[in-house]
């Protein structure tokens, strides 16, 4: 693990509960336990609908141009209009706890302090994730898996990784596909949201996370909490196969290392506009095995990069010199 020591801020508890990935739009960002987040939501909602006159803090929309500049050129996230009042709900707790009276002094805060960047951009992601969504992407990957028969290292990058939910589901899968708790798989577990990250280096996961797995799987893969039998660990068998780190996919370099056999890329690319998905998509080809695959999002298309990619069905996709299977 390659974060830096790490404390969640007030009102982030580190074990992720259902609403550690609010829907978009929501201003939800928090883990907490499903009260406080029902109530938390409601008061979220309440405040983002609110007209900008009965608004704590004054954001005007050149405020909101400049946070949507900002974000954009530095994590690729475009936000349209419909967002302001998500921003407004997100920031305006930043707000609160730095003391500030408007956006207009936040933002200067953020031109001087480059250590405030870190949480403006924790504060503006969407972290919506669980175990095993879109279920049919793991079991294409078993199969990919089960085909590869030299020895050496398979790895994979998880290059959005949110919470932890969708790393650890690629390792389960791997140990699985191998029936073995220590399968020759190297999980690498990125993401711009290093809030996120050390949510899901914690491996800790309430009831409503994990309750949709087979409970075989929650015997194998995950130990229950001694004090509260509502908290599930991921086993350190499982943890071994995955090293998180924060890597901005807009960023100039990557620390992971190719060849890879799979990169999954799910549902961050449709935050980003379409120049910004192909230079990114530009950059995964040649680290990309031949073989390797790319699993996309159920809603993201690439074939604006017909020219890079070819589809190999159900959104994954691989290089143009890919071998016929
Ligand atoms: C909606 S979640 C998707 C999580 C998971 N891939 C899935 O499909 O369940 C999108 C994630 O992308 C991350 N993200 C947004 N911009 C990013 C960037 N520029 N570089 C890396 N990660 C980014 C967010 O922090 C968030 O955790």
């Amino acid at each position: 693990m390659v974060l830096p020591p790490h404390s969640p801020p007030p009102g982030k508890s580190g074990i992720t509960s259902s609403n550690a990935g609010a829907p978009p739009g929501s201003g939800g960002k928090t883990a907490r336990p499903p009260l406080a987040s029902a109530v938390a939501k409601t008061l979220s909602s309440i405040q983002a609908n609110s007209t900008p006159q009965a608004r704590e803090f004054e954001f005007t929309n050149t405020d909101f141009e400049r946070i949507c500049k900002l974000i954009h050129a530095h994590a690729g996230i475009a936000l349209s209009p419909a967002k302001q009042d998500m921003v407004y709900s997100r920031l305006a707790r930043r707000l609160r706890a730095c003391g500030d009276h408007t956006f207009a002094q936040y933002l200067a805060r953020l031109e001087r302090d480059k250590k405030e960047w870190e949480t403006f951009v924790n504060s503006l992601t969407t972290n919506l994730t669980s175990f095993f969504r879109e279920a049919h992407h793991f079991e294409i990957l078993a199969e990919q898996l089960k085909r590869i028969t030299e020895k050496r290292p398979i790895k994979i990058w998880c290059c959005a990784a949110s919470t932890g939910e969708e790393p650890y589901s690629l390792a389960i899968t791997a140990c699985e596909a191998f029936a073995s708790m220590n399968p020759p798989v190297q999980i690498t577990a990125s993401d711009i949201d290093t809030m996120v990250l050390a949510q899901g280096q914690a491996g800790q996961y309430r009831k409503d996370r994990v309750d949709r797995m087979p409970p075989s799987y929650l015997g194998r893969y995950f130990t229950r909490g001694a004090t509260d039998p509502d908290i599930y660990t991921v086993r350190p068998e499982l943890k071994r196969l995955i090293t998180f780190q924060r890597i901005n996919l807009l960023g100039p370099a990557w620390s992971v290392q190719g060849p890879l056999d799979a990169i999954f890329c799910r549902n961050v690319m449709i935050y980003f506009d379409k120049p910004t998905q192909y230079g990114i998509l530009k950059r995964f080809v040649p680290l990309l095995r031949p073989e390797g695959q790319l699993y996309a999002g159920h809603s993201e298309s690439f074939m604006h990069a017909a020219d890079l990619l070819r589809s190999r069905g159900r959104t994954v996709y691989v290089r143009l010199d890919a071998p016929p299977r």
